[in-house]
């Protein structure tokens, strides 16, 4: 490890994040009653521009007066080139109560777009005497989020989260692609003959969740549109956690339960991780630092492996 400590993220659990149009008033319930970890009100694109005042105030209304139980309750502002943003901001401060846990802002270009979030926040939290500090969550789905990435993930000690937003960042990189996440037909290596798929979210995802682990901050893969896929979306959400993801958004209910199944440790996981430190540890007392488990090495480095799993499960498990 370097001089410089990992830090470690909020132990909070974010399998998965359910998403509704902050114009749909008759979801609010059924989100609030769902298995979803987080629940993100939008503002944004889900509403249509002569809706936003009216979902602004949904959404406040909303968040004062349903039942929201133990989820981290989040609102997804506009982005900072509309005219809406300011004044989703001034008003969730000043007239949402403070079960309001979070803010996501779309679109994150660069580190000063934070910024420039956090000092209006700031601002009003000091003004009207909140208690609760607010904490933020960014989307990073443009060419400019992904090549500044690093730099917003350092930007605000209110940065918790940061979710890679497959079908802005391709429309932004100018990917050849419609569908939002998942495997993209023209991708693949041709191998005598054969196709086979790659995938063309592994570098943003990647990048993301170095990121985020250099400063201590959940990444969670975004959107995965086709919601009457099971299997794809279930299959995108396993190379994310594989890839060190910790949750998914969910567009729909039916996605939530995938979500869930998959940003759990399995039974078996956590079985193995647990046997792999007890390995060691046998390992450790015989002075040695390295062993065999189920005819592979394990060493040290394994029992850190092992206890990422042990941890997110005793976390989930509260
Ligand atoms: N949260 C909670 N419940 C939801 C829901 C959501 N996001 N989306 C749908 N449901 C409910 C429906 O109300 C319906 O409930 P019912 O059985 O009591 O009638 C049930 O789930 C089945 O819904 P279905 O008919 O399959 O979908 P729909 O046509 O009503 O809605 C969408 C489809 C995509 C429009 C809707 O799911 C939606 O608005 N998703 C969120 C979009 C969003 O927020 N996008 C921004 C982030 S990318
Ligand atoms: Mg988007």
């Amino acid at each position: 490890m370097s001089f410089r400590l990992q830090p470690t993220p909020p132990a909070r659990p974010n399998r998965c994040q359910l998403f509704g149009p902050g114009s749909n008033t008759k979801l609010f319930a059924k989100m609030a009653a769902s298995a979803a970890d987080v629940i993100n009100l939008d503002l944004e694109d889900s509403v249509a521009p002569n809706d936003k005042d009216m979902a602004r105030a949904n959404v406040i209304e909303a968040i004062n007066t349903v039942d929201w139980g133990n989820k981290t309750l989040s609102v997804r502002i506009n982005s900072l080139d509309t005219p809406y943003w300011y004044r989703d901001v001034v008003d969730l401060l000043e007239q949402a109560s403070e079960r309001l846990d979070q803010i996501m802002i779309p679109k994150v270009g660069c580190a000063e777009d934070v910024y420039a979030v956090d000092a209006l926040v700031s601002a009003i939290e000091a003004a009207k005497g909140r208690k609760k500090r607010i904490a933020f969550e960014v989307i990073i789905e443009s060419a400019a989020g992904i090549a500044h990435v690093e730099a917003i993930a350092a930007s605000s000690p209110r940065l918790e989260a940061m979710s890679l937003g497959a079908a802005d960042f391709a429309a932004s990189m100018g990917m050849q692609t419609t569908g939002i996440g998942g495997t993209q037909e023209n991708y693949y290596m041709l191998h005598d003959g054969q196709k086979h798929w790659s995938d063309p979210w592994h570098w943003a995802q990647t990048a993301i969740v170095a990121a985020c682990r250099t400063h201590g901050i959940l990444p969670v893969d975004g959107p995965f549109g086709d919601f009457s896929d099971d299997e794809g979306c279930r299959a995108q959400a396993r190379r994310s956690a594989t890839l060190g993801m910790v949750g998914k958004w969910a567009i729909h209910p039916k996605q939530i339960a995938i979500s869930n199944e998959v940003f759990t440790p399995s039974e078996e996981a956590v079985t193995e991780a647990r046997e792999i430190l007890a390995a060691m540890e046998t390992a450790k007392a015989n002075g040695e630092g390295a062993t065999v488990y189920k005819g592979r090495l394990v060493d040290i480095a394994s029992i850190k492996q092992a206890e990422v799993i042990v941890r997110q499960s005793e976390m989930i498990a509260g």
